[in-house]
């Protein structure tokens, strides 16, 4: 192995991440497991998420399916556990399941508002938690959040306050377990991706989307693909000084 592939290195790593059954988190799972690592894949959806493990595996790692929803504390205990019996440690823990309501501030319900909140930042607390956890007594981690560019811009046309606000949180506990747990060795980063072709963006109105590409600096969507390396160099020994970070990757969408 030459240095610079010592410097990205995932061989022999543990990770788990949450949302890995489908789009960004599948292919951050594939990513990881192609830089050596074993990763946990964890998600409400065990047809899909079983077979994200598979992929995973025919990449020559471990991988098993951890059913969970971020959003219960029983759950995320589950987890933390599952991880303990079947990897004995955990070196990056990728926080990534999100959802998104769509509706005007005014008339939405404050369950909706709760939901939104729930999967994107108070699971994102949770599972981190768990994973500092593990990592404090190992005097070692990375933990790496899944933002959004919608932490610094509000979308148009489409209304998803409940969601900006989730991810402006998201980037914001970023920061403060970065410096809370920067004692303990633990690195905490997010990126914030800009538009991505998944499930979540592929079901959204046609002209929201058409929208969208007006507005695009580069005229395009992004793939889940183009977030795998920033992840790596979060995850890897390669950014070992690096934390705190909000790694926007959106084709300069933010920009103008
Ligand atoms: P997706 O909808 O394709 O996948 C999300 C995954 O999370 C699904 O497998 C779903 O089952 C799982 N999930 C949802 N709620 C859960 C819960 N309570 N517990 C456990 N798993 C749960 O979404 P996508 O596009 O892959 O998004 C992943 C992350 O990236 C989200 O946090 C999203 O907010 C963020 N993001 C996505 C962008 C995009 O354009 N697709 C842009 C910026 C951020």
């Amino acid at each position: 192995m030459s240095n610079l592939e010592k410097l990205f290195s995932l061989k022999g790593k543990k990770a788990f991440i949450t949302g890995g059954a489908q789009g960004i988190g599948r292919a951050l799972a594939l990513g990881l497991a192609g830089a050596g690592a074993d990763v946990a894949i964890v998600d409400l959806n065990p047809d899909k998420g079983e077979q994200t493990v598979g992929e995973v595996k025919a990449l020559g790692v471990n991988s098993f399916f951890i059913k969970a929803d971020v959003t219960n504390p029983a759950d995320v205990a589950n987890m933390k556990k599952a991880i303990m019996e079947k990897f004995g440690r955990l070196d990056i823990a990728i926080n990534n399941a999100g959802i998104a309501v769509h509706a005007p501030a005014e008339e939405m319900s404050f369950a909706e508002w709760q939901k939104v909140i729930g999967v994107n930042l108070n699971g994102v607390f949770l599972c981190a938690q768990a994973a500092a956890q593990i990592m404090i007594p190992q005097k070692s981690g990375s933990i790496i959040n899944t933002a959004s560019m919608s932490a610094t811009i509000v979308n148009i046309p489409q209304p998803q306050c409940s969601y900006n606000a989730s991810k402006a949180g998201v980037v914001h506990l970023t920061k403060s377990l970065a410096v809370e747990w920067a004692r303990h060795n633990i690195r905490v980063n997010c990126f914030s991706p800009g538009y991505i072709k998944t499930e979540l963006t592929g079901t959204m109105r046609q002209d929201w989307r058409d929208s969208w590409m007006g507005q695009s600096v580069m005229k395009r969507m992004g793939v889940p693909e183009d977030l795998v390396a920033a992840v790596i160099l979060m995850a890897s020994d390669s950014s070992t000084f690096m934390t705190g970070a909000d790694v926007i990757i959106d084709g300069a969408f933010t920009c103008v």
